[in-house]
């Protein structure tokens, strides 16, 4: 049997940060309302010059690296994401592009923060199936140019970042154990932006109402999900045949603290088995399971023959829990443990790149 196994990892966080502090000289917040509220203490916000594509080609481009495989050689770029470079072309075609992976296909995949784990498991499928050997896999967001920085119900709560795994058909056991992807779109007005697209096209009017950026119903979404989040994790674990106790590390959404506490209370799932960095970068959507994992990694968590179990919850509503096991060596990463994300370090140059 073909097994997806992940032998490349990379992260990518935008140098600005954003303490509460800042925010609290944009509205009527304060650092202590959102620490309690969430568990964020700061956010990365991508430079004006930076891009979906740019982001996701530096995270990209770390894990091919740590796997040592050549973009020529991949045969499928996967980019999850609900804020796109253009609603036309998909940003994993200039993507792969700037990568230099001219023999591969490329389509983006839009499930909001749950967009990670659809695009992990499709990407799975296309291994298993025999159809392609080299799969990368990227979730990455630029929220911060959708969101209305006079409301404060939203912009204290979202962050800019790129995660990355590189897929690898494999005969050695491990990689995706079990899986389970959910929707219910009666959520479709809790978490949108509600112009720009068929419904609603832009206009003077809609820009004017602010309707290009995103709206949510926060405690309607914190209830749906504090629920959906244990039922993915329970649903995941299933069709993997494991319970609760087989897992070695949980790497969930980081949408908020107050969730995640919720779920370890649910299952009695420890502290040290829970990896939570939500404090420094906010919830960044379709990034934020890839960009915990890549931590998780880079903190020496999670080592060859441990089960992990990814769970996320977004708009939609959709929600997806994934349980693999991990095969590669941690050791493998460019950087030493810790130092592995791009944050502070100079961009990299996209010379050259189409983008
Ligand atoms: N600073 C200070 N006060 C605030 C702020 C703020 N930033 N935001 C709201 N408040 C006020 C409200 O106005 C309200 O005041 P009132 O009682 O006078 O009306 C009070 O704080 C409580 O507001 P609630 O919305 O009830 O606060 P709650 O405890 O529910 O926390 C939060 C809000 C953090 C948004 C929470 O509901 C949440 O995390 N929701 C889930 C978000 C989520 O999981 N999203 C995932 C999907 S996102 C995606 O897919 C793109």
């Amino acid at each position: 049997m073909t097994n997806a196994l992940i032998t490349g990892w990379g992260m990518y966080a935008p140098s600005r940060v954003m303490t509460n502090d800042d925010l609290a000289e944009l509205v009527d917040t304060n650092d202590e309302w959102i620490v309690t509220r969430t568990g964020i203490r700061e956010r990365r916000i991508a430079a004006d010059d930076e891009t979906t594509t740019s982001m996701s080609v530096n995270a990209a481009r770390d894990a091919l690296a740590v796997a040592g495989l050549d973009p020529a050689e991949l045969d499928l770029v996967i980019v999850a994401t609900c804020t796109p470079d253009y609603p036309l072309p998909a940003t994993s075609v200039t993507v792969a592009s700037a990568l230099g992976a001219r023999h591969a296909a490329g389509f983006d995949l839009q499930a909001a923060c749950s967009g990670f784990l659809y695009a992990y498991a499709t990407g799975s499928s296309f291994l298993a199936s025999g159809m392609y050997r080299n799969v990368l896999v990227i979730g990455v967001e630029i929220l911060s140019r959708f969101l209305d920085w006079t409301d404060r119900s939203t912009c204290v709560l979202f962050g800019d970042g790129a995660g990355a795994v590189l897929l690898q058909a494999s005969d050695q056991h491990g990689g995706l154990l079990g899986v389970d992807l959910f929707s219910d779109g009666t959520g479709c007005e809790a978490i949108i932006v509600p112009a720009g697209g068929t419904v609603r096209p832009a206009s003077v009017e809609t820009v004017e109402a602010r309707q290009h950026k995103i709206r949510m119903l926060g405690s309607e979404v914190y209830k749906y999900a504090t629920r959906q989040m244990g039922e993915s994790a329970l649903a995941a674990l299933r069709n993997a045949g494991l319970t609760v106790d087989d897992i070695d590390q949980f790497v969930f959404h980081q949408a908020n603290l107050r969730i995640i506490n919720s779920v370890q209370r649910q299952f009695g799932i420890p502290d040290d088995k829970t990896f939570v960095n939500i404090a420094k970068y906010g919830n960044t959507s379709a990034a934020s399971v890839p960009m915990a994992l890549v931590e998780a990694v880079g903190s020496g968590r999670v080592h060859p023959g441990d089960r992990v179990l990814m769970v996320a919850f977004g708009g939609g509503y959709t929600a997806g829990g994934a349980v693999i096991e991990w095969t590669a060596d941690p050791a493998r990463a460019l950087l030493a443990p810790g130092e592995q994300t791009r944050m502070g370090r100079p961009q990299q140059s996209l010379a050259g790149a189409a983008v």
